[in-house]
């Protein structure tokens, strides 16, 4: 079976509608065909400003959202990376393999440093896919499920990979970005142009899982859509219903040429409404999981203690192969 890693970041109360669309559903099905890695990446939530208790406590609701969107701590390593000393060590071999300018082109350090100004950004964020190069190298990883959005971070992982094998001997497999097309970009409901980002959308136009599912039907109905009538999907002059389209057809398995069909003579308006209908049936039993695996934290330390000792298992194999390749005395 050929393996697959993945990770999410423990940076948010909930996760939102592309988090899951985009990622973690892939996670879920690939859990029939690979071996996988699901990681809860708290290295990487530090490298902006995090509060302890906030962190601690997002960590495991993150874990528990996980759990209950389908990730099976049976089939699944499901761990914490911070839980796994190895990735920070991999990373510092890594970031040696790294250029400068080559870090210095990624466009989301380039995106989150302008925002915070770049005296103020840490070099944390700056090595940032660095880290995500060593979470994927580790488990010797064939496939990575991902968003449109980490691209070029799948891009950096794949040259650092044959880098260190170029120069080595064959250490690593060269991981390829699993990215699927109709959900690799979901996009913020009030601007259906940029995607949802739980740091750069508005409130109403982010849909967040663990949010009030009434306050999330409104979202739904009062997404922006255009002056048109048609329900069509045509992302270039109907962006706000192509996205509800895509939304609609991933939530429920149809088609989106069949919702096309069904919406014929109807406007948008039934179209928002059913569609928040759907996402309605669909959170509520998610939270309802999610405030159960919550309620036995105990429990859930436990299924988290017991993915990284499996973790540990595989990444302090590649982690012993490429100290010794870079020439580091035995421990
Ligand atoms: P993060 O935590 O920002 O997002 C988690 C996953 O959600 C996807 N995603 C989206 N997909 C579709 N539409 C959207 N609007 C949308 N917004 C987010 C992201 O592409 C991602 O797959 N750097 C990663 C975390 C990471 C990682 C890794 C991923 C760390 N190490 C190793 C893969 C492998 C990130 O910030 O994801």
């Amino acid at each position: 079976r050929l393996r697959v890693l993945s990770g999410i970041q423990p940076t948010a109360d909930s996760f939102h509608l592309g988090n899951y669309l985009g990622a973690v559903r892939q996670w879920v099905r690939l859990q029939d065909t690979h071996e996988t890695f699901y990681c809860v990446v708290d290295l990487h939530a530090i490298t902006v400003e995090q509060d302890p208790k906030v962190l601690r406590q997002r960590t495991r609701v993150s874990a528990a959202q996980l759990l209950a969107l389908g990730v099976d701590p049976d089939r699944s390593t499901l761990f914490v990376q911070s839980q796994v000393p190895e990735h920070a060590q991999l990373s510092w071999v890594l970031e040696c393999q790294t250029g400068f300018g080559e870090a210095s082109r990624m466009t989301q350090f380039k995106d989150k440093a302008a925002k915070q100004g770049t005296d103020r950004a840490s070099v944390g964020l700056f090595t940032y896919p660095v880290l995500q190069a060593a979470d994927i190298l580790l488990y010797q990883a064939h496939a990575v499920p991902v968003g449109e959005d980490q691209r070029q971070h799948l891009e950096l992982s794949r040259n650092l990979a044959q880098r260190f094998n170029n120069r080595f001997g064959r250490t690593f497999v060269v991981p390829e970005a699993h990215i699927v097309k109709d959900t690799a970009k979901i996009y913020d409901l009030q601007d259906p142009t940029s995607k949802m980002s739980k740091s750069a959308s508005a409130v109403n136009g982010l849909v967040e899982l663990l949010d009030e599912p009434k306050r999330s039907a409104k979202k739904i109905r009062s997404a922006v859509t255009d002056t048109g009538r048609e329900v069509v999907y045509d992302p270039e002059h109907k962006a706000g219903v192509a996205n509800l389209l895509s939304i609609y057809s991933a939530l429920t398995g149809r088609a989106i040429s069949e919702l096309e069909t069904a919406y014929e003579g109807k406007g948008y308006g039934d179209l928002k409404k059913d569609l928040a209908e759907v996402l309605v049936e669909f959170v509520t039993p998610v939270q309802e999981r999610v405030k159960s695996y919550l309620d036995d934290q105990a429990e859930l330390d436990k299924v988290l203690a017991r993915g990284a000792e499996r973790a540990r298992e595989v990444a302090s194999a590649t982690l012993a192969k490429v100290y010794d390749r870079v020439g580091f005395l035995p421990g």
